[in-house]
């Protein structure tokens, strides 16, 4: 039977977010339905609300989450109801070039749940992310679905579904950061704070943490960085080389998305050293460089999507450490909030007070 519950909807362009009823099909051969616990608050969320992704609206929003499964349809071996699984935006399909090639980190044809959740009046729902999870369920693929140890709390298991596998993986899968690497990572938001707690993990010696704002520098210290650099009073790339012998770092980890801080992380890398792009820019931002000094440098530029993270191997390994006190989720997690808040929790994004707000249900 189609379950009616609710779900955080976004009508139009700009407009404020508002609790609905949606209705929830029974799941179909391949997919899931999820009993959401958590879900974190993403930019992303915030992108889909202002247009900035498509104009399918109406969305319904939420993709960073973990719950419970509660059915399954025909044919799905991945998860079985009671299942703690935290939900993943990239399902990959196993047989396209790029997943043949052992690569699914790359795959181009990731897959949804086929079926549509709607809302009462029949109107489909697109999902944020292919996840739709500020809702009480959620119909998913199974595939989109990765079982986790339950004894994880939903509100920082789910965190692995985006921003913080994102940063995590940045550094660890992206940027092969090994032990004694000197690593910087410029913008210390959420995904960047998760690079830092990445990097230390992958045993660095040394991590930089630069931002603009102390706030996040201070969060940064206790996530591991060795050293800070506020970029609103001094030279990123200067201190990123005196704090590295002159040479500028191993790995230099962009979160912010912005030409200059693009630039900065160019030039703060050593010779053969390895810049990973994770911070999204916007389609008219460009960046101008004297080709000698690209040509002059060694090393690698790469861009990290999703933290290049297979979540089958990812996920349950993270948990893992985390359940072992070796990687601090928790810190994420700002504040709690119900269902009904999430609009005044985008406002609070943009004033940079919260590393993330958790809806919990
Ligand atoms: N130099 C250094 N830090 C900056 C600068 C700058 N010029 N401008 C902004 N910042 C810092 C902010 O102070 C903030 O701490 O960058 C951080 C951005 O963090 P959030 O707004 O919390 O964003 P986050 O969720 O971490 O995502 C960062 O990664 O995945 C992408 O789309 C995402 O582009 C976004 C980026
Ligand atoms: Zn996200
Ligand atoms: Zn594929």
């Amino acid at each position: 039977m189609p379950q009616q519950v609710r779900g955080v909807i976004a009508r139009g362009k700009g407009e404020p977010v508002r609790v609905e009823t949606i209705v929830v099909p029974d799941p179909g051969p391949g997919e899931a339905v999820v009993k959401v616990q958590a879900c974190g608050v993403c930019h992303t969320d915030l992108h889909y609300r202002d247009g900035g992704i498509n104009d399918d609206f109406p969305f319904l929003l939420g993709h960073e989450a973990a719950g419970v499964v509660e059915s399954v349809g025909d044919g799905v071996t991945e998860v079985a109801p009671g299942d703690f699984v935290i939900l993943n935006w990239r399902a990959v399909c196993g047989q396209c070039r790029s997943c043949r090639r052992g690569r699914p980190q790359y795959c181009f044809a990731t897959h949804n749940a086929k079926q549509p959740m709607t809302l009462l009046d029949g109107t489909p729902l697109s999902p944020a992310l292919g996840i739709g999870a500020f809702a009480d369920k959620t119909l998913v693929a199974a595939g989109q679905c990765t079982k986790v140890d339950p004894a994880a709390s939903p509100a920082a298991a789910g965190l692995l579904g985006c921003g913080v596998m994102a940063g995590l993986g940045a550094a660890v899968n992206t940027g092969g950061v090994g032990r004694g690497d000197s690593v910087a990572v410029i913008g210390c938001g959420g995904v960047g704070n998760a690079a830092v707690m990445g990097a230390r993990l992958a045993g660095a010696a040394k991590i930089i943490a630069v931002d603009i704002d102390d706030r996040k520098l201070a969060t940064a210290l206790r996530l591991g960085a060795t050293h800070t650099v506020n970029s609103a009073t001094a030279d990123a790339v200067e201190e990123i080389r005196a704090l590295t012998g002159g040479n500028g770092a191993d790995v230099v980890i962009e979160a912010v998305g912005r030409p200059e801080t693009y630039k900065q992380a160019f030039y703060a890398r050593d010779l053969a050293g390895t810049v990973v792009l994770v911070g999204v820019p916007t389609p008219e931002m460009t960046l101008e460089l004297p080709l000698l000094d690209v040509f002059g440098r060694g090393g690698a530029l790469k861009s990290s999507w999703y933290g290049d993270c297979l979540p089958s191997r990812d996920f349950p390994l993270l948990i893992d450490l985390y359940l072992q006190g070796r990687l601090d989720l928790d810190a994420f997690v700002s504040e709690t909030i119900a269902l009904d808040q999430v609009e005044e929790a985008f406002a609070r994004m943009h004033g940079g007070d919260v590393l993330r707000s958790v809806v919990m249900l």
